[in-house]
């Protein structure tokens, strides 16, 4: 229990903002950001990492929520040019009225929630109509022999890195939860193993 919290608390933190702090999925970001606008809500900010990224001429606010208190922390250190709102909250119960925001961003925690489906209903619930979903994550491989070794490494994956499943079918679950894919691309990452280097990318709308 012990080594749990301190690995969660201390190691863990520190060990996602390398992992995810690296040039390549640096580019990503970059990407997905870039097409924030209006109000903005990123669920499972986790250390940050994107804060600095947001651009003050097309964003107006970004409210950010985690369930991980050592992670918020982290965020809280973060330059950021928008004015940020971190929250612990968690993706499959929302605290916004619906319609609230013109756009929610998803970058690697949809891999890392209790409930995907849940997670997507409630992005679409806090979406104003026609508000869009920004999504960078990883997940189930095309290659069917990848696949099988993603569900087979999932259950000690999660274990060491908070909740992390390897695949899950992003394009599928965003459908699933009533939003319209306008733009779906994907990356093979050579940084990383095969189970770990497909990305969904892309821009789902709430129409
Ligand atoms: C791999 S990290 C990615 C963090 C951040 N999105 C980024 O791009 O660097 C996964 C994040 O999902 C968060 N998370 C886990 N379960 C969650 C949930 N049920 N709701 C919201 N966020 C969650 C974790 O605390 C962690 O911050």
């Amino acid at each position: 229990m012990a080594l749990r919290r301190t690995w969660n608390d201390r190691v863990y933190p520190h060990l996602l903002d390398r992992v995810c702090g690296t040039d390549a999925i640096s580019v990503e970001r970059r990407r997905c950001i870039a097409k924030a606008t209006g109000h903005v809500l990123e669920v499972g900010v986790g250390s940050g990492l994107n804060l600095p990224l947001f651009d003050p001429r097309s964003v107006e606010d970004v409210v950010g929520v985690d369930p991980s208190e050592p992670l918020l922390a982290r965020a809280a250190d973060r330059n950021h040019e928008v004015p940020v709102e971190l929250r612990t909250a968690v993706a499959e119960s929302l605290p916004f009225d619906a319609g609230r925001f013109d756009t929610v961003i998803f970058t690697y925690t949809l891999c890392s929630v209790d409930d995907p489906a849940k997670a997507l209903r409630e992005a679409r619930r806090v979406l104003r109509t026609g508000g869009r979903l920004l999504f960078v994550e990883h997940g189930r491989s095309p290659d069917p022999t990848v696949a099988r070794w993603q569900r087979r490494l999932t259950p000690l994956w999660r274990a060491v890195s908070g909740n992390c499943h390897l695949d899950r079918d992003v394009k599928h679950e965003i459908e699933a939860a009533g939003l319209t894919i306008e733009e779906l691309g994907g990356y093979q990452s050579h940084h990383r193993p095969g189970w770990l280097s497909h990305a969904y990318v892309g821009v789902a709308n709430n129409d």
